[in-house]
């Protein structure tokens, strides 16, 4: 299909630009005292959702493209969503299909991971969040690729579990630790030497994102490659000891752990082993995947690189092909906005901090890390904080604003796209008092956007990829259940359109959601949309 835009019979764009603010995790919940959007004071919202021009996208479940209406929303799905116009198949839904049709044990990869631990004398490695939350793994994944290994007489297999606490409630480790421990009991009883090796609180080991901190990946290649970490004798005595020496801690930030046996840790990985990590989502996993795929890599000193087979469960960048081995075949995300935008020559910019960087270029771009042209592509990262971010909840939402002015100012770019990510990222530590800060930061910064755009004659596109903050606790029988994950609301959608004059209104579709914001987009610009993207959200 060509990438060629029509234009628009009876529209042209403004005179200024147009600019979509993505606020991240800010999503429409319940008034209600959990709910840091409606807590917060922001007068700038609060106009915005008065507007005409107003309407409420779907962010969840399969509206963009997961398996079912009771699955959050996350950022990956939503900015996939959001940068390719259509709703593809997600990786959840994906490995969920080629395990029960047995495909994904029919592949070339899976059957010489196997054999490496079958006819060779390998251990079968896996490593991965151990969770349900389904953003980046599922424990029934784990369960099932375990339960082939075994079916198919691969006889020692060892686990380093990351523990969740972001997606899933923030002390539930041990949920997850004890479903696992019962299924490698019951494959003990059965002859398979089948265990926990090492793990630790996904925040600090392992799953680093967009190269934020590779001390986070370090501490993980030393627990699960190395066996080096504090040595305790199960999991399950790690997370209690660790939680009884911070009662405050929670699971994603539990430190990495060994286990070990008379001083000795139970499964550090060596020569001739296979290793799955089996995370779908890719973000998280890039970083983790470099240190075992590239022989040349300096990031950290790997002290030893064991010669294994390295699989993902999904190939995670398109662009960088990796990793080379894969079991389930990603979605093929093709014809992106910004491929669509890039070949009728419109410069364009995207912007956000480090956290969310890769949100508005890679996700946005169908899971490739590359420009699509750097001669009309302008990518700006703002290093974030290495912190917790209930610490600093403006994160950098300051910097990022001052910026997008300074790149709007230059009258190159006739669009941009920024993310902030404070409702998000604050949100997922659960502090109330600083989510509504983080909240009242973006209202600030958008407002400032704003006054920016208008006297230029320009558009400002203001929405969320998901909820977040919109539900920082719930309450049962009373009680007051600390709220990290996302949530299953709806997002805001406003077009402020500075030189309206009634040429469009918003349409009224039934299942309205992200995956209609890419022609809308394109019609704001002056262009009709190609013809199999979602519809715009506004008629003319
Ligand atoms: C994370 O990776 O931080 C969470 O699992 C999901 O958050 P995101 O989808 O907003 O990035
Ligand atoms: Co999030």
């Amino acid at each position: 299909m060509s990438l060629t835009l029509k234009p628009l019979e009876n529209f042209h764009s403004r005179s200024g630009p147009v600019l979509l603010v993505i606020m991240d995790g800010i999503g429409l919940g319940k008034p209600s005292e959990g709910n840091a959007v409606y807590k917060a004071k922001t007068p700038v919202l609060d106009e915005l959702f008065k507007m005409p021009l107003y309407t409420e996208l779907q962010a969840h479940g399969t509206a963009v493209g997961l398996p079912s209406d009771d699955d959050m929303g996350n950022s990956e799905v939503g900015h996939n969503a959001l940068g390719a116009g259509r709703v593809f198949s997600q990786g959840a839904k994906r490995v969920n299909e080629a395990i029960a049709d047995g495909s994904i044990f029919q592949t070339e990869v899976w059957k010489s991971l196997v054999r490496r631990c079958t006819e060779g004398k390998g251990t079968f490695h896996f490593i991965g969040l151990l969770s349900d939350g389904n953003v980046h793994s599922h424990i029934d994944h784990l369960i099932a690729l375990l339960r082939h290994a075994a079916k198919e007489g691969v006889k020692r297999a060892r686990i380093h579990t990351l523990l969740d606490g972001r997606d899933v409630p923030e002390k539930s480790a041990l949920i997850y630790i004890d479903k696992l421990e019962g299924v490698l009991k019951e494959l003990k009883a059965q002859g398979f030497d089948y265990r926990i090796a090492s793990g630790g609180g996904r925040m600090v080991t392992t799953m680093d994102r967009y190269f934020a901190d590779w001390n986070i990946v370090k501490r993980g290649w030393d627990a699960h490659v190395l066996g080096k970490g504090r040595m305790f004798s199960s999991a399950r005595e790690a997370v209690e000891t660790y939680y009884a020496e911070d009662p405050k801690i929670t699971d994603q930030y539990l430190p990495s752990f060994v286990v070990a046996e008379n001083g000795k840790p139970v499964g550090t990985i060596e020569d001739g082993d296979s290793v799955v990590l089996f995370n779908f989502r890719g973000d998280r996993a890039i970083e983790i995947s470099m240190a075992f795929e590239y022989k040349d890599f300096d990031k950290f000193d790997r002290e030893r690189y064991p010669e294994v087979m390295f699989a993902g469960m999904m190939q995670y960048d398109g662009d960088l092909k990796l990793p080379s081995n894969f079991l389930v075949q990603p979605p093929v995300i093709t014809r992106t906005v910004s491929e669509y935008m890039c070949a009728a020559g419109i410069k364009s910019f995207a912007i956000s901090e480090t956290q969310k960087f890769g949100h508005v270029t890679y996700f946005w771009n169908g899971n490739r890390s590359g420009y699509i042209d750097e001669k009309l592509e302008t990518y700006i990262e703002i290093p974030s904080d290495k912190i917790q971010f209930d610490k600093a909840p403006a994160m950098k939402a300051n910097e990022i604003t001052e910026k997008t002015i300074e790149l709007l100012r230059t009258g190159e770019y006739k669009f941009g796209r920024l993310n902030f990510a404070n409702g998000d990222m604050v949100g997922h530590t659960g502090v109330m008092e600083a989510a509504i800060e983080a909240v009242e930061t973006v209202d600030r910064c958008v407002g400032q956007l704003l006054d920016e755009v208008k006297k230029m004659n320009g558009i400002v596109v203001v929405t969320a990829d998901h909820g977040n903050a919109d539900e920082m606790f719930t309450e049962k029988n009373g009680k007051r259940e600390v709220k990290t994950a996302h949530t299953l609301n709806k997002v805001p959608f406003i077009i402020v359109d500075y030189g309206y004059q009634n040429e469009y209104h918003i349409r009224s579709l039934p299942k309205a959601g992200l995956s209609n914001v890419a022609a809308t987009l394109l019609n704001l610009l002056g262009y009709k949309k190609p013809e199999d993207y979602d519809p715009s959200l506004i008629e003319f």
